[in-house]
């Protein structure tokens, strides 16, 4: 494979977002459109990428990760693309090709780029354009007569004719790098806006003879730049959209493909079904045959096949095991498993439990930081009191524990297998297996009570 850098512009102030964070630190689909870009790099295998950054410089360096190791490049002031471009030069020199993306395009995909690549990689040129129905503020593709390029214009300096040309610039490109770095320098900057055009290039390859190749994109989105929150916005519904068409190809029953966002990646099986209003979240996946309720927040999740997720719940960092059910409004929270055949119901909340096949909380409980066996049954109202106020303690409770309801399980506390909790009681010593305890309590009763009655005002 010939060697292959690439260059990430990326120091525009972005001043139409109105906001604090850097213009490429605004998220699609929940992942920063910066990394969005550099996950595209990545992918194509480079040697090298530099990100020219400039504006909100640290704390866009803090936010982006990367596998192969990234060069920032400081470019101010900033006087333009091709400016932009020149300053990134230094870090690619070794390499036989250049390819140029963008920070704030965000959806750029990896086969619409290998196209540019591999001409590049032939000694030509490789450039993206696109036609458009409203060319506004974009820079027209000046052809001749048999169709070749020859120029890229910028809205600002076009004739009225050029002007109603639809033809596009996107901004990708790629370019055998030693080319590159020679035209750079003899970009100037006489043009409307004084800057340095890195579209000027184009005229100076075709003044050399070297051959420039368009190339559409395989989707349009993939060229939309963003500049202001409207902007962001409707690309984000845009790539929902596409989140969705996939999973509905690749089998999954949506109710409603316009009321499921993924910000992150989900990954289904056959025959599962995700009711309106879904958010998916990091890294999601669903066995066979699971079916997802309405209003649901998922989180980095597991969740075996079979499953049943009622409408309202809320799963973040968990192993669902096989026919599990939760819900309605059950909160799983982080470093929880649940077995197979659990059921979780309404207003439970577990936190850091372990929760063995075929055990029950069905009604308004907390489990937190307890180990809990198989076929245990948790009665409605039962609270592991975990927190001494300064240390979290573990609870332990064996199989085919029956614990009735309103219990308090004061930690730490094992209860042994088989034992069975009377409702309303207190634990804060182990319990014996096979047992029965309960807290013995009286009933008292007054006859015939009147209850206080409300005094008339005047
Ligand atoms: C540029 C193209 C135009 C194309 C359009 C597509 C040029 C001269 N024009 O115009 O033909 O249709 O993109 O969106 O290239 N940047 C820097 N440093 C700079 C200037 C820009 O890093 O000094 C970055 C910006 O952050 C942005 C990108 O380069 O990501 C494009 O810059 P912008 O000023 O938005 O260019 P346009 O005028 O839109
Ligand atoms: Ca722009």
């Amino acid at each position: 494979m010939p060697s292959l850098a690439i260059v990430i512009l990326a120091a525009g102030q972005g001043k139409r977002m109105k906001s604090a964070l850097p213009k490429v630190l605004h998220a699609i689909g929940g992942i920063p459109m910066l990394q969005r870009v550099v996950n595209v790099a990545e992918a194509l295998s480079p040697d090298k990428v530099a990100i020219v950054y400039g504006h909100g410089g640290e704390t866009v360096r803090a936010a982006v990760s990367s596998n192969t190791g990234l060069v920032w490049v400081k470019q101010e002031p900033q006087l333009g693309t091709g400016h932009a471009v020149l300053q990134a030069m230094p870090y690619v020199a070794q390499t036989q090709t250049t390819l140029i993306l963008y920070g704030d395009v965000p959806l750029i995909g990896e086969a619409t780029l290998n196209n540019l690549v591999e001409i590049a990689a032939q000694g030509g040129v490789g450039w993206l354009t696109n036609v458009v129905s409203n060319p506004e503020g974009l820079g027209r593709v000046i052809r001749d007569a048999s169709g070749a390029v020859m120029a890229i214009v910028e809205e600002r300096d076009a004739t009225p004719a050029q002007r109603a040309i639809c033809e596009i610039n996107t901004g990708f490109l790629a370019c055998p790098t030693a080319s590159l770095a020679r035209w750079l320098p003899m970009l100037g900057n006489r043009n409307a806006q004084g800057e340095y055009y890195l579209t000027d290039i184009l005229g100076m390859a075709v003044a050399e003879g070297i051959k420039v190749t368009t190339h559409t994109p395989k989707h349009s989105w993939e060229v939309i730049g963003i500049n202001s929150k409207d902007q962001l916005a409707s690309l984000e519904r845009l790539y929902q959209q596409e989140n969705a068409r996939r999973l509905m190809a690749s089998g999954v029953t949506l109710l409603d493909p316009t009321r499921l966002d993924i910000r992150g990646e989900l990954v289904c099986e056959t025959d599962v079904t995700v009711d309106v209003n879904v958010l998916v979240e990091g890294q999601v996946w669903l066995g066979r045959n699971v079916s997802i309720g309405a209003n649901t927040v998922l989180k980095n999740c597991h969740i075996g096949e079979g499953t049943t997720i009622l409408p309202f719940t809320h799963i973040d960092s968990a192993i669902i095991g096989a026919n599990v059910r939760i819900g309605p409004y059950a909160r799983i929270r982080p470093d929880t498993k649940l077995a197979d055949g659990v059921h979780i119901g309404n207003f439970v909340e577990v936190k850091a439990s372990q929760i063995g096949a075929g055990s029950k909380a069905n009604h308004l409980s907390y489990i937190g930081d307890s180990t809990v066996g198989s076929s245990v049954n948790i009665g409605a109202g039962t609270i592991t009191c975990n927190y001494d106020g300064a240390n979290k303690h573990r609870t332990v409770i064996g199989d085919n524990v029956h614990i009735g309801s309103d219990v308090q399980l004061i930690a730490p506390v094992t209860i042994n297998t088989g034992a069975t909790i009377g409702a309303g009681t207190t634990i804060w010593k182990d319990v014996a297996a096979a047992s029965l305890t309960v807290n013995p309590k009286t009933q008292a009763a007054t006859p015939n009570w009147q209850r206080p009655t409300k005094k008339t005002k005047n």
